[in-house]
């Protein structure tokens, strides 16, 4: 089978070509920035999926996307609002348009911050109501997949993701926390308040469930991908510090980033529903992150 991926050169990108080339799969990646993974079965194309000429012409022969390409973080939307739109809801509009037209499936990589401040456990009949800007373009996203579907029965399936982190993601918490030790292990600086209660969910489940959803997805429907579990960053905190075997001064800003959901929590009952479950607990996970920093 061939399928490409766009944002084949970010943190979960790289992670999902590497599983699908072991699972047999050709691998088409597109990105704006230069893949380093080298392999028979992968073939890399530099583009912007903003480019809809050379976004048409590169997926010719896929029959599926994998869409991940995206600005991804929540201060970047706010500081260049316009750059975010026209990324994630211009760039996924040109993704789908393109799929369709192909006739080719595909797998939305959306977020959790689509939800804004909801109810938790959140499950996937909560209105979408973000409250920042990247929250605003992913949904953009999110809607778009919605109506391809009702209009043209295209074939595509929607993953919310929390927040994902583990070996490779050069942003976050768990990086930002452990980068600061590795400056000054006497203090530490925490963002915001430390009650900060996020479902962080591991990479390796993450590409598990791009799998299981290639596989079983329901076309039109939209997929809670979290660990289920929610922990504080002070908890974050105290695993990371009792790997480091530090005792540093924490002081905390006390406020978080503009547009920051500051409580989440996934209800992962209708993908669980397709024989996915989360594997990694939070402190296997922080000290696979950890051995990976450490090289
Ligand atoms: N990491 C998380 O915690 C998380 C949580 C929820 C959703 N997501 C979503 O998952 C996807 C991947 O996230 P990530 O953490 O790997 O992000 P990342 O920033 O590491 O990777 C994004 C990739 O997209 C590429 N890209 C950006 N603009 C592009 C464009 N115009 N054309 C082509 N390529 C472009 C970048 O070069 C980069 O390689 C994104 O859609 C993101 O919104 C991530």
């Amino acid at each position: 089978m061939k399928t490409m991926v766009t944002g084949c050169n970010g943190f979960i990108g790289t992670h999902l070509v590497r599983r699908l080339l072991n699972e047999g799969f050709r691998v088409r990646g597109y990105d704006l920035k230069k893949s380093s993974i080298t392999d028979p079965n992968f073939e890399f194309i530099q583009g912007d999926i903003l480019d809809m000429e050379k976004l048409r012409e590169s997926m010719d022969g896929c029959e599926s996307v994998f869409h991940l390409a995206a600005q991804t973080t929540v201060p970047e939307s706010t500081s260049d609002p316009y750059h975010d739109f026209k990324t994630n809801a211009e760039g996924t509009f040109n993704v789908l348009l393109a799929a369709k037209e192909l006739g080719a499936k595909v797998i939305y990589t959306s977020t959790s911050t689509v939800y804004g401040l909801a109810d938790t456990p959140t499950n996937e009949s909560h209105p979408l109501k973000p409250i920042s800007f990247y929250g605003a373009s992913k949904a953009a996203g999110d809607l778009y997949c919605f109506a391809f579907h009702h209009t043209f029965e295209a074939d595509t399936v929607i993953l919310r993701l929390y927040n994902v982190y583990g070996p490779g993601n050069g942003k976050g918490v768990m990086y930002d926390l452990f980068k600061k030790l590795e400056r000054d292990s006497s203090h530490l600086e925490v963002i915001g308040t430390g009650l900060q209660r996020k479902d962080y969910v591991y990479i390796d489940d993450v590409i598990d469930a791009f799998l299981i959803t290639y596989e079983k997805g329901a076309s039109g429907e939209a997929y809670n991908v979290g660990s289920g579990v929610s922990v504080t960053v002070n908890e974050i905190v105290k695993n990371i510090l009792d790997i480091l075997q530090l005792n540093p001064e924490i002081t905390y800003t006390g406020q978080s980033w503009e547009g920051d959901v500051e409580s989440a929590l996934a209800d992962i009952s209708r993908f669980k529903s397709l024989g996915w479950r989360p594997k990694v607990s939070i402190e296997d996970g922080i000290r696979r992150t950890y051995e990976w920093l450490k090289d």
